[in-house]
């Protein structure tokens, strides 16, 4: 009964079959979870979504792409419940099943989850490393590569100490990219160094991984010493699917067995990552995967996106005047101010010109000082044809959507803490007393922490 119910409810979210991601069975459910829907299945689409007048709010995407937390912020659950059982086989098992009502919302949930991972495997299985420069480095203006280098520098320095110990290590970067976050770390490491560790790669955007691998046998690392693993790191925290067995473990194993290095699990002495961490609902599985990666005593570094801008659709901000909770030192940047910051930036990546910027953040700023709310998706809506995109040359393949997992600093904390992890350090590494409220500083934080031996 209960596996029935998982495989009718996970139907009408479009999980049974091979569609395109964006398409939901149910067209109740797909008008929710859609809302401004442009038919974004083939990057030719995606193309012409851009030159048409509806961009960018089609460029919304799917909103179970939302962090989790945020989720019943912006969707109705509740309605989705009433959605659900409109059909009669899931009605009949509910009325049947004597904790019918929580299964019902327990396989939502998960359906929810999964629609958010194939939806962001969907975008960056059609990525490359050349469009991710174009359509999200370029525009952030250096700031990935900033903090990237900043996480280098302490890396790089607590590598050379391990080594001086005589150990042999190993290290995994999530979502590597064109190698971002990885390259400037060896670079840090001289030729000696290099040759005591272990690397491996992870994401599932192949280009990238060819691209890091051969920067790294440029830097001269051995063929033996990096190893690629063209997967999926939300495959690392899946729910269970119906009808198949399930454990986090045991996914991580066979994940790495494929490339015949089954000793890795509880064996890696780093895991970094940059800007990747926040393609995921729900963080936790990811970290409860990480945790059980990495040896006792091992450490994970990473940077992100850190802010309050999709905590629901319509914002007062002047309730947010108060700074971002959680760090461990440094300046922190006001709640509302990475709002700004947000989604002044969300206006780059889309395109915009400066003075379309100019006028949203001022605009926001007024809402702040008359305590008005504000709502970013309405605002596009209202200035569709009134503010002015440059027309730079379009990436091909995916363009940017911003609905999208980024969450604040401190759920990230919360989740890591819940799954073992000792946090050493959380702070802004680019905040100075002269950032303004809307720079894209504001936003960026570092987390280092420890697995306890
Ligand atoms: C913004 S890029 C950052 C790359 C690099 N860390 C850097 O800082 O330059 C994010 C990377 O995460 C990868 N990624 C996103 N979701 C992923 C997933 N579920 N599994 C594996 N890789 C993923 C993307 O393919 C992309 O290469």
């Amino acid at each position: 009964m209960k596996e029935q119910l998982k495989r009718l409810v996970f139907k009408e979210f479009g999980l049974h079959s091979k569609k395109p991601s964006w398409k939901t069975t149910n067209p109740e459910i797909h008008k929710m979870l859609h809302p401004y829907e442009g038919k974004l299945d083939t990057a030719k689409k995606r193309l012409e979504a851009l030159n048409s007048e509806k961009y960018p709010l089609i460029q919304a995407g799917d909103f179970s792409r939302l962090p989790w937390e945020f989720l019943p912020n912006w969707v109705d659950l509740g309605k989705i419940n009433e959605i659900l059982l409109k059909n009669p086989k899931i009605a009949k098992i509910v009325r049947n099943t004597s904790n019918g009502g929580t299964l019902l919302e327990k396989y939502r949930d998960e359906a929810l989850k999964w629609r958010a991972i194939k939806e962001y495997s969907h975008e960056w299985n059609t990525a490359t490393p050349e469009m991710i420069k174009k359509a999200v480095v370029e525009p952030a203006g250096g700031i990935p590569a900033k903090a990237n280098e900043l996480n280098a520098e302490v890396v790089a320095e607590k590598i050379r100490k391990k080594i001086r110990q005589n150990k042999e290590l190993k290290l995994l970067d999530v979502g590597t990219g064109g190698g971002g976050t990885v390259l400037p770390i060896v670079e840090k490491l001289n030729p000696n160094e290099r040759k005591k560790i272990k690397i491996i790669l992870l994401d599932v955007m192949k280009e990238g991984l060819k691209e890091t691998k051969r920067k790294l046998l440029g830097l001269g690392l051995d063929k033996e010493q990096i190893i690629t693993l063209n997967a999926n790191f939300l495959e690392l925290g899946l729910p269970k699917m119906p009808g198949k067995k399930f454990d986090v473990l045991e996914k991580i194993r066979r994940i790495l067995r494929r490339k015949k290095i089954k000793r890795l699990v509880g064996n890696v002495d780093f895991v970094v990552s940059g800007a990747a961490l926040h393609h995921v609902s729900d963080n936790a599985p990811l970290f409860s995967a990480l945790y059980r990666i990495l040896k006792p005593g091992g450490e994970i570094h990473f940077f992100d996106w850190g802010h309050y801008a999709r905590m629901k659709p319509e914002m007062n901000l002047s309730k947010l005047e108060e700074p971002v909770e959680g760090i461990t030192r440094g300046l922190a940047p006001l709640k509302s101010h990475t709002v700004l910051a947000m989604n002044s930036t969300w206006l780059s990546l889309l395109q915009y010109s400066a003075k379309a910027k100019e006028k949203l953040v001022n605009e926001m700023k007024e809402k702040i000082k008359r305590k008005e709310s504000f709502n970013f998706l309405k605002w596009l809506e209202e200035n569709r044809g009134r503010i002015q995109r440059e027309l730079k040359p379009i990436p091909k393949n995916a363009p940017p959507l911003f609905i999208e997992g980024h969450r604040p600093l401190k759920m990230y904390l919360k989740n890591m803490r819940k799954v073992g992890f000792k946090i050493i350090d959380a702070y802004y590494p680019l905040i100075t007393k002269k950032t303004k409220p809307s720079d894209v500083e504001n936003l960026l934080f570092l987390i280092r922490a420890k697995k306890p031996k």
